[in-house]
């Protein structure tokens, strides 16, 4: 199987990259904010990129074979990323998510025709991993687990799609990178092209202000183990964003900008915007807008 198995595998990435100008106005002359729009993605988010990625190359190295499902824990934009490229390739897609997950998102799900295996609600996002590396392991004919966070194909999707795209489309002029961080993927692969062409960028890794936080798909790494793909060398600093912050910054960029953003989204741009007001003439930051603000409406 090829990435272009199916024509709809071909309209991942390649999003545009649009200035943000009416939520930071007194930016200092001369600072440009751009934002890297990954929530047009035809599943709505950056997930798109390593969900391709990865179920291509589980096809390509024989781990999945026909008459196996892909699995795996999630209940976030993943979840919805593997749903929508299994459909189009017609391979079946289960998901082990915690009970009491959002009705939207499981409904998202099931719409793509995936299947939720609900795991007790008190285990949390660790018992439904635990459940499907269980499945896996104890009927490897049947599953083919995949591992966002620990495997390349995530970050190398993002380093030759996400971070190659900001490169060509700034022509080399980006200064600066600000992203979240849930498997890191996004920021590690890009970081490595952008880093790996012009050494002198500066990453900024975007991380909730604490455990319990409201900002979907972002891990916070103190408190957290940190995924295998994680490789601190690729961000030169962590901005710490609180849950309001990023809610608040979600709504800005709706209603001042036209962009239906989810509020990590929202705590990314927050964090851009606090950099970018400290910065030179000739600084280009590039923000990355990690999915749609849909899902989140009640
Ligand atoms: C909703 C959402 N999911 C995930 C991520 C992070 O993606 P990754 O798993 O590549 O670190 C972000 C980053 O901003 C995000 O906003």
């Amino acid at each position: 199987m090829s990435a272009s198995a199916h024509p709809l595998l071909d309209i991942i990435g390649n999003t545009p990259l649009l200035p943000l100008r009416r939520i930071a106005p007194a930016l200092p002359p001369g600072v440009l904010l751009l934002g890297k729009a990954e929530h047009l993605n035809p599943s709505g988010s950056l997930k798109d990129r390593p969900a391709r990625a990865l179920i291509l190359e589980a096809a390509a190295s024989g781990r999945w074979r026909p008459g196996m499902a892909l699995l795996d824990a999630t209940s976030g934009n993943a979840g919805i990323a593997y749903a929508m490229v299994g459909a189009a390739l017609g391979i079946p897609v289960t998901l082990c998510l915690p009970a009491g997950a959002t009705p939207a998102r499981r409904q998202m799900l099931s719409a793509f025709g995936a299947r939720v295996l609900e795991t007790p609600a008190e285990a949390g996002s660790e018992g439904a991993r635990a459940e499907a590396a269980r499945l896996a392991r104890e009927e490897p004919w049947r599953w083919c687990l995949l591992d966002q966070y620990g495997a390349d194909a995530n970050w190398k999707a993002h380093r030759d799609g996400t971070g190659a795209e900001i490169w060509d489309q700034t022509r080399g002029t980006v200064t600066h990178l600000v992203a979240g961080v849930g498997t890191s993927g996004t920021l590690v692969g890009a970081s490595r092209l952008l880093k790996g062409r012009k050494p002198s960028v500066r990453v900024t890794a975007v991380i909730p202000d604490r455990p319990d936080h409201g900002l979907p798909g972002l891990r916070h790494l103190p408190s957290v183990r940190a995924p295998a793909i994680w490789d601190p060398r690729a961000a030169d600093a962590v901005a710490e964003v609180a849950t309001v912050a990023g809610r608040t910054m979600a709504t800005r960029l709706a209603q001042a900008e036209g962009l239906l953003v989810g509020p990590s989204t929202g705590a990314v741009v927050h964090a851009a915007v606090r950099l970018a007001r400290g910065l030179h003439p000739g600084s280009v930051v590039v923000a990355v807008l990690a999915d749609s603000g849909d899902r989140y409406l009640a």
